[in-house]
């Protein structure tokens, strides 16, 4: 179990090493001619191969630890071809702490001190909390703050947001060194910006995300997709760029919006459903006291310890699968579990991200059901659980069963074009695979039998606080 030390630098999950997809230059077969170079046999052909004209890169010349490449080039000049295989290699943590501001923290100082300097990207809501110990924990280490306040609302994920970080770290004053990390400050959304104006700035420039919410510390925070809406589509343009750091102090939690912790538990309950039953078994005992706790004014510390527990379960079972596939090379991906249709109706609905998608995810258990995946009892019990926690399990806007055939068919195509790939939960909670086709039928009858239940509910399955504010 992780637990938070007070004061000391947090207990590290490292995520090793990443392997980027290969890149291939020219298809042809190589004929080779020549001698005396390493030859490597064609596959089909006895007389074709392959020559390593590729070369090794001096280890004094690379910029930082967190990335590396390697390249195999086999040329033939006879017949002017070249094959490239290239792979990428990523070194990135996951960091329990506590108390990150407080002067005998050294987790921010052992990133930024050799620097000695700090260039910042902060939520301006965290901001108005914690400016005055951010400010006074760079003094104290001596390490200069340049700092760019944002405002970071869902209306606010947009690419003239991105650019606006873009300008401010490229501007003469700041002039951001390619190897030195960007400090992101804040929740999802600032998450998946201020990570898209990285990815943009000189092509590639690390970040260290530092996640003062519930959903960046277990989910958007570690993730590689930083992105925008667009097209009035979630996340519809963005760039593959992980951070090197992402650092967790629960504490900051304690000023969030409760509404924004909420939503965030669905994205557990989402992993407790698709990959880890205990964890599910968890939240029902404990996800209720969680919530109302924020997961951080936690005076009984059994609870802390389950709180704990549950942000590092979540994370671990969520890296298990995302950070070995960081590109999203494959799409069997459990945690996209109740994130297919809600692309399109979270934003059309006004809904914080963790209702849309458990709504998703109660109409997706619905489908398991129909196509004897899972057991009625199974289903129940995600529903109940859902509610238990306050989050929605209904809205009218998923009976436009005409809109979600339709984005069910732009998510097709931009997972790969094949299949569907959503996944539903199979035998048991904990357990799922892939829906490659869901026909309107079926998503009618689903959304039907799932109508009719809720119809029951005093609330119509309403969640608490559920749509986006302002
Ligand atoms: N990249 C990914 O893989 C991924 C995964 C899950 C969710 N997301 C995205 O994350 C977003 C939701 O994230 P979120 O719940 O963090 O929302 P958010 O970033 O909008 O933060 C919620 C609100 O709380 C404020 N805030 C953040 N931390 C605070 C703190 N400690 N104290 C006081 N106020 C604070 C923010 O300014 C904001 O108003 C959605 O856009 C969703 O699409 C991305
Ligand atoms: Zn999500």
């Amino acid at each position: 179990m992780l637990s938070a030390d007070r004061g000391q630098p947090g207990k590290a999950l490292s995520l090793g090493k990443i392997h980027a997809p290969t890149q291939r230059v020219g298809t042809g077969k190589l004929r080779n001619n020549q001698k005396g170079s390493e030859m490597l046999p064609a596959s089909t052909e006895k007389d074709i191969s392959r020559r390593q004209i590729g070369r090794e890169h001096d280890s004094s010349y690379r910029i930082g630890t967190h990335y590396d490449n390697k390249g195999l080039l086999y040329g033939n000049s006879c017949e002017r071809r070249l094959e490239l295989t290239s792979s990428f290699t990523l070194t990135s943590e996951y960091r329990v702490t506590a108390d990150i501001f407080a002067a005998q923290n050294n987790t921010l100082t052992e990133i930024y001190q050799t620097f000695g300097q700090c260039t910042a990207v902060v939520d301006e809501e965290v901001l108005a909390h914690y400016r005055a110990r951010i400010e006074s924990y760079f003094a104290e280490h001596g390490i200069k703050l340049r700092m760019l306040e944002c405002p970071a609302k869902e209306e606010d994920k947009n690419l003239s947001s991105v650019l606006k970080i873009v300008d401010y770290l490229a501007s003469p004053d700041i002039n951001q060194p390619r190897k030195e990390p960007v400090l992101i400050i804040g929740g999802g959304v600032l998450h998946d910006v201020a990570g898209m104006a990285c990815s943009l700035l000189h092509r590639r420039t690390p970040y260290v995300m530092l996640a003062t919410s519930l959903i960046a510390a277990i989910d958007a925070g570690p993730s590689p997709r930083t992105g925008v809406n667009a097209h009035n589509f979630k996340n519809s343009l963005g760039a593959f760029h992980p951070p090197i750091i992402t650092l967790v102090d629960r504490n900051l939690f304690g000023t969030l919006d409760p509404a924004y912790v909420r939503h965030g538990v669905a994205e557990i309950v989402k992993m407790g459903i698709v990959d880890d039953s205990e964890l599910f078994s968890i939240l029902e005992r404990h996800g209720a006291a969680l919530i109302s706790a924020r997961f951080s004014d936690l005076r009984d510390p059994k609870l802390a310890d389950v709180a704990d527990d549950v942000l590092y379960r979540t994370v671990a079972s969520y890296l298990k699968h995302e950070g070995t596939n960081l590109f999203e090379v494959y799409e069997d991906r459990p945690h996209a579990y109740g994130h297919t249709w809600s692309n399109k109706f979270e934003l059309s609905a006004r809904l914080l991200h963790g209702h849309a998608v458990s709504i998703e995810m109660c109409l997706s258990a619905q489908i398991a059901v129909l196509m004897s995946w899972i057991t009625e009892d199974q289903c129940v019990r995600i529903i109940e659980l859902c509610r238990s926690l306050g989050l929605a399990v209904y809205h009218p806007i998923i009976e436009d069963i005409d809109r979600m055939v339709k984005t069910q068919e732009t998510v097709r195509r931009r997972r790969g074009g094949e299949g569907l790939c959503a996944p539903l939960p199979k035998r048991q909670i904990g357990e799922c695979d892939y829906a490659q086709v869901i026909s309107s039928d079926l998503l009618k009858a689903a959304t039907n039998k799932h109508r009719k239940i809720c119809r029951q509910l005093p609330d119509h399955g309403a969640g608490t606080e559920m749509y986006l504010k302002g």
